[in-house]
């Protein structure tokens, strides 16, 4: 279930709330605002922070329990000294209802000094993220031992500006929300089918199209290169198109292009078996649009949005590619395949082909590409690339914005040499050196009608590790990126 999230005035004298956070500044004393909380929190606040025993830095955290009615519970978080307060707050907000989670509270109250309609956002992004948690799979633990789920969330904000924030910022944490599910969602639940029946919902809730075109029509349309990464799995493969059309008649649509893997073993080129199961994963670009659509949709946002997805699965079988083959994608290229592990290469060609059917302004696809993008840029940062230099500086800063950085890699027609095949035109790997931007010059050859951009999220879409912030799992990666990137076209 997700978290409901609301607006109410700061009216401390008649708060009451099982658990009130506080997110405070670096070194912050009790002013004026915080006097009236503290006297409803039974001086409890001015005690803390002249012990010093919360000093704000990033991350802290300290519960209290105080021993009056009203607010029963005080969490301080810490925002350290960063200037950047909208992603402090994203960050302080998300810890904080993790945090109640843990503590099994059912609501919360959120506040913090001064907050802005673009701070009123992150908080709710930020609030639902925290909140966030997998437990379909799970058998509920008996009613002993059970906790209260935090279903609820307040934040304290008197300003139309924060009502604003908060009601967008409940898009955008929904839209995460669904592509972290989809993520978490394991292989044999999770397929192309179960994702083009979730773009059909989402179609049906916000007014859009939407096509999905199967092995037979992907067959008609010539897309061997695709093809050739499902031909060794019985499962349909899935070309997802979502069109949200709420600009101006005649605008060219942006282009959002997702890798929908939902499962990875590498094929003939199989991969080893410890952490295999992570490449369950390999399908969060796939999220990452969906996530994005839905964002979108609840938005209504006045915009041209054509969302595509290529969906299968990449197995070894009696039928599967082989290292050698050679196959014809559908612009006519020839291509080597070298290794069948650089499959999503292969099945973005013909979906980034696809797309220019469309006429589109920019595509931006999302794929969790390369292991060599996580070696480059480790799990901060994802891997950005394009065709054209301004619209990789406009999806930067709109990824900066949304708290999802990327960061460029040059892609220079020098590190072609590397896919150079004896063969056909192009191969499909080029080995180890600049293995992300050797993937990223394989799609460019099949994005030449339009402006694109290219972002390898295999290091930011999913974390194997607990951030805090958010347990190990799918990060919400592109969705916030995508949402913004788009937002940014409709000022
Ligand atoms: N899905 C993987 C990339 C990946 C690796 C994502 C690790 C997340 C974490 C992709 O399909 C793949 O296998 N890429 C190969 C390419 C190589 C064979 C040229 C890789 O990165 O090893
Ligand atoms: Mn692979
Ligand atoms: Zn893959």
């Amino acid at each position: 279930m997700s978290l409901a999230l609301s607006v109410r005035a700061a009216d401390f004298a008649s708060l009451d709330t099982p658990l009130l956070v506080l997110a405070l500044p670096a070194n912050a004393t009790v002013d004026e605002t915080l006097n009236a909380l503290d006297r409803r929190a039974g001086g409890i606040l001015r005690r803390t922070l002249e012990r010093r025993e919360f000093r704000g830095g990033r991350d802290e955290m300290l519960h209290l329990s105080s021993s009056v009615g009203g607010v029963e519970r005080v969490l301080l978080v810490g925002m350290g000294k960063s200037e950047d307060r909208v992603a402090s707050l994203r960050r302080a907000a998300a810890l904080g209802a993790r945090q109640a989670g843990k503590l099994g509270v059912k609501q919360l109250s959120f506040f913090v000094s001064g907050l802005t309609e673009q701070e009123a956002e992150a908080t709710a992004v930020g609030l639902i993220a925290g909140a966030w948690d997998f437990r379909e799979l799970k058998t509920p633990p008996p009613a002993e031992d059970r906790r209260d789920v935090l279903e609820e969330a307040v934040v304290l904000a008197g300003t139309p500006g924060a009502q604003r924030g908060v009601a967008s910022g409940i898009a955008i944490g929904e839209g995460h929300s669904l592509a972290r599910r989809l993520g978490m969602l394991p292989g044999n639940i999770c397929t192309p089918e179960y994702l083009a029946d979730t773009a059909r919902e989402i179609a049906q809730r916000h007014g859009m199209t939407v096509t999905v075109l199967g092995r037979a029509e992907m067959e008609r349309e010539r897309m061997g290169s695709f093809l050739c990464v499902a031909q060794g799995t019985p499962q349909d493969p899935k070309l997802i198109i979502l069109e949200h059309r709420r600009g101006p008649r005649d605008a060219k649509p942006v282009g959002l292009v997702g890798k929908g893997l939902c499962f990875d073993s590498g094929g003939i080129s199989i991969k080893p078996a410890q952490g295999m199961e992570w490449m369950k994963f390999d399908m969060c670009g796939a999220a990452g649009v969906l996530g994005a659509m839905e964002t979108i949709g609840r938005l209504q946002m006045p915009v041209n949005v054509v969302g595509l997805i290529g969906s299968t699965t990449n197995m070894p079988s009696g039928t599967a590619v082989k290292p050698g083959d050679v196959v014809q994608a559908s612009n006519g290229k020839y291509i080597e395949i070298i290794n069948t592990d650089a499959e999503g290469r292969l099945v973005l060609a013909d979906v980034l082909a696809y797309a220019a059917r469309y006429n589109p302004s920019a595509v931006i696809d999302a794929a969790t590409l390369t292991g060599a993008c996580v070696i480059a840029l480790g799990h901060t940062a994802t891997g950005v690339m394009g065709s054209d230099d301004a619209l990789v500086q406009e999806v930067l800063d709109a990824a900066k914005r949304a708290g999802e950085p990327g960061w460029p890699l040059p892609l220079w027609d020098d590190y072609k040499e590397l896919i150079k095949s004896d063969v056909a035109d192009i191969k499909n790997s080029g080995g180890r050196p600049a293995g992300t931007i050797t993937a990223a010059l394989f799609l460019k050859e099949f994005a030449e009608s339009y402006p694109w951009v290219h972002l390898d999220i295999a290091g930011t879409a999913y974390t194997e590790s607990d951030l805090g912030t958010i347990p190990r799992g799918p990060t919400g990666v592109p969705v916030g990126t995508f949402v913004e990137f788009v937002r940014g076209r409709t000022r």
